[in-house]
């Protein structure tokens, strides 16, 4: 696992609210999301993207989590400001780190993580603990259900982990050096 240095942290939030609002309607466009889900997310950094879905969304839960303190009470800051007081009941902050989440195996329809899994190595070109987060995420995840990511790094080796594992691939986007993906888990358990 790796935590960001203070200008990584200062860059990454910065833009949060903006990308979170380009995020969402790539969402809305190439996902569908059950009304009432329960997702769980990654990495959730300060927050914009978690407020956003759960405001456009209503899933019936949405747990965001990160890693790293400093960025869950900066997610807390945030989000306190965005409803003036606490966030909906529906939207929970929680500290996980993606390599040993702490839920129950099925408990979510939806995971997201948005440029989150090359933080799995401590050196973000480093793939070998991206499967372990993977294996992580997908055993959470219950069978049929959706993992939607996006990624700087790996995005091959992802793609195929995912595939190799049963997931069907749609809604690719590419950007300049992002890729954005729909993956569908089998609905057939094992
Ligand atoms: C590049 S930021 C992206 C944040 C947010 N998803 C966004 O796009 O604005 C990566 C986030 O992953 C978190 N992170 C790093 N290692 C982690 C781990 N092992 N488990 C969970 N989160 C982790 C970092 O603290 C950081 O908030």
């Amino acid at each position: 696992m790796s935590e960001m240095n203070f200008v990584a942290r200062f860059f990454v939030n910065r833009s949060a609210a903006r990308r979170s609002e380009r995020r969402a309607a790539w969402i809305r466009q190439n996902a569908r999301v059950p009304a009432g889900a329960s997702c769980l997310e990654i990495g959730c950094g300060v927050g914009a993207l978690a407020a956003r879905l759960v405001d456009t969304l209503h899933p019936a839960k949405y747990v965001a989590t990160d890693l790293d303190p400093r960025q869950l009470e900066e997610a807390t800051r945030s989000l306190s400001q965005r409803y003036r007081g606490p966030p909906p009941p529906t939207l929970e902050l929680r500290r996980a780190d993606m390599l040993r989440l702490p839920f129950p195996d099925a408990s979510f329809d939806v995971v997201l993580a948005f440029v989150a899994l090359h933080h799995a190595s401590p050196v973000h070109h480093d793939f070998s603990q991206v499967p372990r987060a993977l294996g992580e995420a997908d055993r959470v995840l219950r069978p049929g259900g959706l993992f939607l990511y996006s990624e700087l790094f790996h995005q091959e080796a992802i793609r195929k982990w995912l595939t190799d594992h049963g997931y069907s691939i749609s809604g690719v986007q590419r950007g300049w050096r992002l890729e954005s993906v729909v993956a569908t888990k089998s609905a057939t358990p094992g």
